[in-house]
């Protein structure tokens, strides 16, 4: 592959990015139709193209091999410290820039050198036992995602009849990976209803969202005090014994990130994967058909990554990207759903295969990539199974093209997925399972109770938090 970043070559001389970035990332033509959005940019400008992002100018990288480049980061040129970031060190991003909160996290995400891999080694550890299938911590949890799955499904039943039409979005793909979170923190359902509410509100940054973030960190911080003070078999257990000078303050940033990528991230590939089958243009269709789940997540990831774009690097010499010089501590947004429409991708992929390309980037690439794939995978493959095994009848109750996207410069994701169904015989009654962590024994054994069951108060908590 012929090197993107030539940085040899002398540049255009082109004003700097402030005055060049004029068309806003965020605009109505840009939530319908995202592909002609970057479609339009890369044919405007290349493979990087200047872009208002809420007030904030912002490179956004579209081109795949670039794409790729800058994740591998062989050449060590990519920072993502905040500091990093020459406008934030000078004081001129405006203090209530709404993706302020995500660059300041401080999690792993954000963390250079020695401090990214402290904190990497502590998550693919603390993970490990829940993503080895080998693992009974891995199969008790694959186990309890297939009944979370049916539960949620036959409340739906219950609810809205054996036929009828249901939002999926509500009702299945965001409470289910909520579930997952209570356990992986090793909570019990009993007190998970104002976290999930909370989490709940910072997912649609509502009005109220900074103060649902601020009592989601001190929630955080609450459990994995108690993790520190009497260790379990849960995540911030298994981080703290791989990495033990973690302290309560590191571990709590992490949680409240594993928050959003497990109840929110996950929930959107989901859903956008259902959304994808039920489309049934790509060959998503015929994946599940053919019991490839996986292959129809593959799809539904190239087509609608959950994070199209992934917020902030910041190069750390001046680079070059197709027409544009990059100044050092320039902002860069790289964007895995325009990689994924590039030509340079798309060329290689026949679009009748039925396996498709597995270069896609929706879990990143090089030394920021993804280290919960494997859990999401294997979330995301049961709901799927389980929704496409318990409906008989499954279509969308509208035209794919007036689906509800949401608004965010950084999460590609439906507000609901209203489909008309008709369920397949008897709601489910799942094998007795052993008691999990906190979990009330009732609930474990998978019995309907009325009105503790897990299911129920999970939409219970969605419906007050969005009220
Ligand atoms: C469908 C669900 C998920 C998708 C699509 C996804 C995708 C990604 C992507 C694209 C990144 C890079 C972000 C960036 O560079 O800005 C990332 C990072 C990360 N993901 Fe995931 N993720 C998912 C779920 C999860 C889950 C469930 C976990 C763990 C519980 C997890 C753990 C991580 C961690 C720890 C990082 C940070 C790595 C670093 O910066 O060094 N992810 N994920």
């Amino acid at each position: 592959m012929e090197p993107q970043i030539p940085q040899a070559e002398a540049a255009p001389a082109h004003p700097p990015l402030e005055s060049l970035a004029a068309r806003p990332l965020l605009d109505p033509d840009y939530e319908a139709r995202p592909a002609v959005f970057y479609d339009e940019l890369r044919a405007e400008y290349g493979p990087v193209a200047p872009v208002d992002v809420l007030g904030v100018p912002v490179w956004l990288v579209i081109g795949y091999p670039q794409t790729l480049e800058i994740l591998r980061d062989t050449r060590g040129v990519w920072s993502r410290r905040v500091d990093s970031w020459r406008a934030y060190r000078e004081g001129t991003v405006p203090a209530d820039w709404p993706l302020l909160p995500v660059v300041e996290a401080g999690n792993c995400g954000f963390r250079d050198g020695a401090d990214s891999t402290r904190l990497r080694s502590a998550w693919s550890e603390g993970l490990r036992p829940f993503q080895d299938r080998s693992r009974p911590e891995a199969k008790a949890l694959e186990e309890a995602v297939r009944r979370y799955a049916d539960e949620l499904i036959d409340v739906l039943g219950e609810n809205n009849g054996r036929a009828g039409t249901a939002d999926l979005a509500a009702q299945y793909a965001r409470p289910l990976p909520l579930m997952v979170v209570g356990r992986l923190l090793g909570t019990g359902p009993d007190d998970d209803d104002g976290l999930i509410a909370d989490l709940w509100r910072v997912m649609d940054a509502g009005p109220d969202a900074q103060e649902a973030s601020a009592r989601l960190l001190a929630r955080m911080s609450e459990v994995c005090a108690a993790r520190i003070a009497a260790p379990g078999q849960d995540l911030p257990s298994f981080m703290l014994a791989a990495v033990p000078d973690l302290t309560a303050e590191e571990l709590a940033v992490e949680m409240a990130m594993m928050t959003g990528l497990v109840g929110d991230v996950t929930g959107t590939l989901i859903c956008n994967t259902i959304t994808e089958v039920l489309i049934g243009e790509t060959g998503a269709r015929d994946s599940v058909s053919a019991g490839m789940v996986q292959e129809a997540i593959n799809r539904a990831s190239t087509a609608n990554p959950p994070m199209a774009n992934l917020a902030l690097r910041w190069p750390r010499s001046d680079v070059r990207i197709g027409r544009f010089q990059i100044a050092a501590g320039d902002p860069v947004m790289v964007s895995p759903a325009a990689a994924h429409l590039d030509p340079a991708f798309t060329g290689n992929a026949a679009p009748d295969s039925i396996y498709s390309s597995r270069a896609h980037l929706a879990w990143s690439a090089g030394p920021h990539a993804c280290l919960g794939r494997d859990l999401a995978t294997t979330i995301t493959t049961v709901a799927v199974e389980r929704l496409f095994e318990r409906f008989t009848g499954l279509r969308l109750a509208l035209p794919p093209d007036r689906l509800d996207w949401r608004t965010s410069p950084l999460i590609r994701g439906l507000r609901s997925l209203p489909v008309d169904y008709e369920l397949a015989g008897e709601p489910s009654r799942p094998a007795p399972a052993a008691p999990e962590t906190g979990e009330d024994p009732q609930e474990a054994d998978g019995a309907e109770t009325e009105p503790a069951s897990l299911a129920r108060r999970i939409l219970r908590a969605m419906r007050l938090s969005q009220g």
